[in-house]
């Protein structure tokens, strides 16, 4: 397929991958069947993301909700985690990408914490993908943490109540450093954002798709490509048309 305009291509898109359990169950399987065919759907949609030029890709892996399942299946999430940290890190590495967390990661074993501060090390000056994986994450906590900091900030006087602006709350926050997301995809049939970068998606295009995550790949995104370069973003403000 020829190359659109590159400012019709996202910058970042946010995806959050659901549908795994459904589709395994489909299959007469179990569901961590269905996470582990989910992980290689994340592979080859980081391939396809890469190969469209697409510089940045925030997923989420792991809600502060997803502990309520069974505790086998968080046990199959936690190990599938930990053997793509051993086995897929440096691949990703090779290709240019760089790997950040975000969530809090400290309610996770030794182990699994070394592993992701060593994957972003490793990967730190790579900039090819900067990819984030979002683990025991919440929008509303990344919110609420900010709060906390301008909060503390008022308290001993270094900021006054009236100069908090957006821009001051949205330095706090997890993602500060990159641009917001373009564009969101949700897999799996459901339209909800379930929690994901509730700040960060005000003015971001949303895509929800039947496809179930294990299916997805780059026939699927391109889809979303194909839709989303037919938006026209207003930002609030009017189209073309209307403010003639
Ligand atoms: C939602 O499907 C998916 C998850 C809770 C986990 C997503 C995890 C992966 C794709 C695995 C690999 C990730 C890494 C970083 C190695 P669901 O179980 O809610 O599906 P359902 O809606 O059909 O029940």
């Amino acid at each position: 397929m020829a190359d659109r305009d590159p400012a019709q291509l996202p910058q970042h898109l946010a995806i959050v991958m659901d549908g795994n359990g459904r589709w395994a169950m489909r299959r007469g399987k179990p569901r961590t069947y269905g996470h582990q065919s989910g992980s290689e759907a994340l592979k080859r949609t980081i391939e396809a993301v890469m190969r469209r030029g697409i510089p940045i890709l925030t997923v989420f892996a792991f809600s502060c909700e997803n502990w309520n399942r069974p505790r086998a299946e968080v046990r199959k999430l936690l190990d599938l985690f930990l053997k793509a940290l051993n086995k897929d890190v440096q691949e990703l590495h090779e290709h240019g990408v760089r790997i950040n967390f975000i969530g809090d990661r400290s309610v996770f074993n030794r182990t699994l914490r070394e592993g992701m501060a060593q994957a972003e090390q490793l990967t730190c000056s790579n900039t090819r993908l900067q990819l984030n994986v979002a683990v025991n994450y919440s929008g509303r906590s990344d919110i609420v943490q900010a709060a906390q900091r301008i909060a503390a900030a008022a308290a001993t006087g270094t900021l006054a109540a009236e100069d908090l602006s957006e821009e001051h709350l949205n330095q706090e926050l997890t993602l500060a450093h990159l641009p917001p997301p373009d564009l969101f995809i949700r897999t799996g049939g459901e339209k909800r954002l379930s929690n994901f970068l509730l700040w960060q998606i005000a003015y971001t295009e949303l895509y929800f798709s039947d496809v179930l995550w294990p299916d997805f790949g780059a026939e699927a995104l391109e889809q979303a490509l194909i839709d989303f370069s037919g938006r026209e973003r207003r930002f609030g403000g009017l189209s073309q048309v209307r403010s003639a």
